[in-house]
């Protein structure tokens, strides 16, 4: 899709702010740091458009972009953020969920992992409540500009070890400072929407 318009539309911390107009949503689920927010701002080249950090924790509203008036993007809190009170994460985690279950306009969750590290338990309890929510998943290796080419065929063997996926599920190398997989992620979702 050529992206002619895209702009912030809300943040959101209860379903009664979602938008009400149905039109197909793609979201960003992952850790804190793995880079949803970036990704969202590389595919639709827009630097800054959502707000990004190096430390952990930047996003922590489920926010609502609208993308040529025709589909939403939807940047959602990192998980394992450390210094955040235990009370809070129990609340996004409950936020993340009924999000992740409920929301009728989700065509696909992009599971960002970071490509360097092995999955965490938290990677994989995102990926079983994927898979209990039945919602389609796409599995993105990010920050694959910081693997060694020598090593990216074992990093993105290691994910699909750990995560018990069959030989040919899909696991996409992204990078947002080289913009590798970004071609390859639109295809994707223009299948979706
Ligand atoms: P939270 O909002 O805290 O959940 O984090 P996030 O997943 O939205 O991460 P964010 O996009 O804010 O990026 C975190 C850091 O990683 C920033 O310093 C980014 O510049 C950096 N980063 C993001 N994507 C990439 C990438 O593909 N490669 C490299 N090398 N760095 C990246
Ligand atoms: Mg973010």
């Amino acid at each position: 899709m050529k992206v002619s318009s895209a702009a912030f539309l809300r943040s959101a911390l209860h379903p009664r702010d979602f938008p009400k107009d149905g039109l197909p949503e793609i979201a960003f689920a992952g850790r804190s740091n793995v880079g949803k927010s970036s990704l969202l701002n590389t595919l639709l080249r827009r630097k800054g458009l959502a707000k990004t950090s190096k430390t952990p924790g930047k996003t922590r509203t489920i926010n609502f972009f609208s993308v040529n008036e025709r589909l939403y993007f939807v940047d959602l809190p990192g998980y394992g953020f450390a210094k955040v009170s235990k009370d809070l994460q129990a609340t996004w985690g409950a936020m993340i969920t009924s999000y992740l279950y409920d929301r009728e306009p989700l065509r696909l969750v992009a599971h960002l992992i970071d490509a360097r590290h092995p999955p965490t338990r938290n990677d994989h309890e995102l990926l079983a409540l994927l898979e209990d929510a039945e919602t389609p998943t796409l599995l993105l290796a990010t920050k694959i500009d910081k693997v060694r080419s020598s090593q990216r065929r074992a990093a993105i063997a290691t994910i699909r070890k750990d995560f018990e996926l069959d030989e040919d599920a899909l696991i996409l190398p992204m990078s947002s400072v080289t913009g590798e997989g970004i071609r390859e992620l639109w295809q994707i979702l223009d299948e979706q929407i």
